[in-house]
């Protein structure tokens, strides 16, 4: 039965776990228990917003068209992000995985490093990513760094091409990085020119497959919590398939992949963990990479 809400609408439960799944099957995305108060006033928010009076009338339009399936879904992306938002996982990258990638492809001509943010927001975690590299990769300027951050939310990368940033999210920014990485504007600090060349942005589903091309690393963070257990399994595949051998793969704090049945060597430095996929001698060898000499 459909239910006439306070502010004028009508839907039902039936209305809204139809939504629901029209979403998680577009978008992996699911509202579990824990989340289905933030979904239903979302969905409530989106009726009154758009001026319609039913449920029905809301699935109808989202099954006949993008655009407002795209609206909706917009409303319901949890997007919060910061520079450096696990100190713990960039110093990780700095320390470990780019004096490793330094010497494996030192000899490479052309010397090229792929880099995957997958989920990437209003843009913060890619600038976090090559900020890094620019001030600790040895010789930073003859490698070929393309780093691709996509989202499904567009504009979430409407935002972070105009990498214009201030307040808590450029919080963890020195100051030595923020004059030489950003330029004052007037509602904040832009990132600079040389920083916005190393990034494309891309709107991307992930959960339809497209082909990326291969990855020295993927960042993943804080993207897959929202997902079923199935159609994580699937993603982390996915990336284990785009990773070069000896790739990594960077999760959030609270993501784990250890029960999954992927080949990812678990690297647990400090305070975070990293996914490395072995090399083909090493998987010929496990016992390199269950001791973690690999
Ligand atoms: C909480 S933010 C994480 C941002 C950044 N990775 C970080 O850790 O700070 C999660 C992002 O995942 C994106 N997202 C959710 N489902 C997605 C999907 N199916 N495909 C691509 N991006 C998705 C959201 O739009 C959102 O920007």
């Amino acid at each position: 039965m459909s239910e006439r809400h306070g502010s004028g609408h009508w839907l039902s439960e039936h209305e809204l776990s139809e939504i629901r799944m029209l979403i998680e099957e577009r978008t992996g995305i699911c509202f579990d228990e824990s989340r289905e108060r933030f979904f239903s006033t979302r969905v409530r928010e989106h009726l009154r917003v758009k001026g319609m009076e039913r449920g029905a009338d809301l699935l109808r339009s989202m099954r006949k068209s993008n655009v407002e399936y795209e609206s909706l879904l917009e409303r319901l992306l949890t997007q919060e992000t910061s520079f450096f938002r696990y100190p713990a996982v960039f110093e990780a990258f700095e320390r470990r995985v780019l004096p490793e990638l330094h010497v494996k492809k030192f000899w490479k001509n052309p010397r090229t490093l792929r880099i995957w943010s997958a989920g990437c927001s209003t843009g913060e975690e890619p600038y976090s990513i090559s900020i890094t590299i620019l001030d600790s990769l040895s010789f930073a300027d003859s490698w070929n760094v393309e780093i691709l951050a996509t989202d499904v939310g567009r504009q979430a990368l409407k935002h972070a091409e105009g990498g214009i940033y201030s307040g808590r999210s450029i919080s963890s920014v020195s100051e030595k990085q923020l004059t030489n990485h950003f330029a004052p504007v007037n509602n904040g600090q832009q990132v600079k020119p040389r920083l916005r060349k190393m990034v494309s942005f891309a709107p991307m589903n992930l959960a339809s497959p497209v082909y990326v091309g291969r990855m020295d690393l993927i960042f993943c963070m804080n993207v897959l919590i929202y997902f079923s257990e199935e159609r994580r399994h699937a993603v982390v595949q996915r990336f284990y398939d785009t990773l070069e051998p000896g790739g990594y793969l960077f999760l959030g704090h609270s993501e784990s992949i250890s029960k999954m049945p992927v080949k990812f060597q678990a690297i647990v430095l400090n305070d975070c963990i990293l996914y490395r996929k072995p090399t083909a001698d090493e998987l010929l060898k496990p016992e390199l990479v269950a001791e973690g000499r690999a």
